[in-house]
């Protein structure tokens, strides 16, 4: 896809050029998975897969939007003055509560726009489409009206729009990433305090490739916010005792002292998994550091085992994929990334197993679910930006 697609398709739409082009990267998760909104660390990269907007500023007070991966949806209009929810508005409605509450800050938007947005990350994947268009419409409104709006505070606003304006009570890790990738690097995030660090992801002789499901995440977002509701409650019963504000904050060794106060064996179960895999995030960055890229891959696996048995957020379709890819050759580690329930997992592959790896993964995929997975190789990249009117993107 080039800038100029969306340019043709801009003034098919609008009878004039677009003024500035930007682009908002997906993401994947390398480790630390449901741990954010535990207070816990994230291990997540932007990708070079994400969504394209060209926009112009208008005289008067409507924003009108269209979306290339939408055509069905048509152009979706709406004023300044209106910025509520509606269903009808379908996609529209990640722009528009990022508008909201851009101007609920106190930022002046005096005129609207109209945009044509285009994206390449597969949707409902599990690779973060969604803090993509998010942070896509931040740095454009952004850039449009020249307002300075700090990088971390467009942050907070993508995710009180997943939170407040969508409905899903999902943490900070994806607009994170999104909004402060780096290519070639991973980004270790405190989420309980927002500080973070680069690390190079050098997979020398490897890449990480990414396997989609095929499989979408229709009951995901209840289930989600039921697994986030579940440890809430563990945290407010280990908090009988413990002077803790959040569940990534124990050791494995002050859990495991305390868990009886955790009555439900299921909710012992959630707990355990968000803060052992806390622990393996940080554990795995000091491999990668350290180019133990193997134990690395271990800390991965164990990622996925303790998602499918304490979590319970895979689901036989990423087990299969992720089970079937620990037994290819030239595999160091795989697991699901992102919410789970369908949506996508990763592998980190030797160079010359990736077409052998792709082949055979996808034909036991496909014998045992009965449709195709999909695969890609990621390439990791740079956060959400302007870009040049010219620029050519994958
Ligand atoms: C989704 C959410 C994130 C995070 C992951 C699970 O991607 O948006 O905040 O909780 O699931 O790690």
């Amino acid at each position: 896809m080039t800038i100029t697609v969306l340019s043709n398709k801009f003034q098919e739409l609008f009878h004039s050029l677009p003024e500035r082009a930007f682009f908002a990267p997906g993401r994947i998760n390398l480790i630390g998975e449901h741990t954010d909104y535990n207070g816990g660390h994230v291990f997540p990269c932007a990708i070079t897969y994400g969504t394209y907007a060209a926009a112009r500023k208008r005289e008067d007070q409507l924003v009108r939007l269209y979306s290339e991966n939408f055509p069905d949806k048509g152009m979706i209009e709406f004023n300044l003055n209106k910025l509520d929810y509606e269903k009808d508005h379908h996609w529209a409605n990640y722009p528009k509560g990022i508008i909201h509450f851009i101007m609920e800050a106190g930022y002046m938007i005096p005129t609207g726009f109209e945009c044509v947005i285009k994206g390449n990350i597969p949707n409902g994947a599990g690779l973060s489409s969604s803090a993509s268009i998010e942070l896509l419409t931040g740095v454009l409104v952004n850039g449009l009206y020249e307002l300075d709006i700090p990088r971390l505070e467009l942050i907070k606003i993508g995710k009180r729009v997943e939170n407040e304006f969508i409905g899903v009570n999902s943490g900070i890790m994806d607009q994170f990433a999104v909004g402060m990738g780096k290519e070639n690097r991973g980004i270790l995030l405190d989420c309980q305090t927002l500080k973070y660090e680069y690390a190079p992801i050098k997979l020398e002789n490897h890449k990480i490739i990414i396997m989609n499901t095929n499989r979408r995440r229709e009951l995901a977002d209840s289930k989600y916010n039921e697994r986030r509701g579940q440890c809430e409650v563990a945290l407010s019963q280990l908090q009988q005792i413990l002077p803790i504000d959040a569940l990534g904050q124990l050791s494995k060794r002050e859990f495991e002292d305390n868990k009886h106060l955790i009555t439900d064996e299921v909710v012992r179960k959630r707990a355990k998994h968000a803060i052992y895999e806390n622990i393996r995030t940080l554990k795995a960055l000091e491999e990668l550091k350290a180019g133990n890229l193997e134990a690395f891959g271990q800390l991965m696996n164990q990622s996925h085992a303790s998602l499918r048995e304490d979590y319970e957020v895979t689901g036989i379709e990423l087990d299969s994929l992720v089970e079937a890819a620990w037994q290819q050759p030239g595999v160091f580690g795989a697991r699901m990334t992102g919410a789970g329930f369908g949506g996508c997992a990763i592998a980190i592959v030797a160079n010359e197993e990736v077409g052998n790896f792709i082949a055979n993964v996808g034909e036991v995929y496909f014998e045992k679910i009965g449709y195709k997975a999909d695969f890609y190789v990621a390439g990791i990249g740079g956060g959400a930006k302007e870009i040049e009117m010219e620029a050519v993107a994958e």
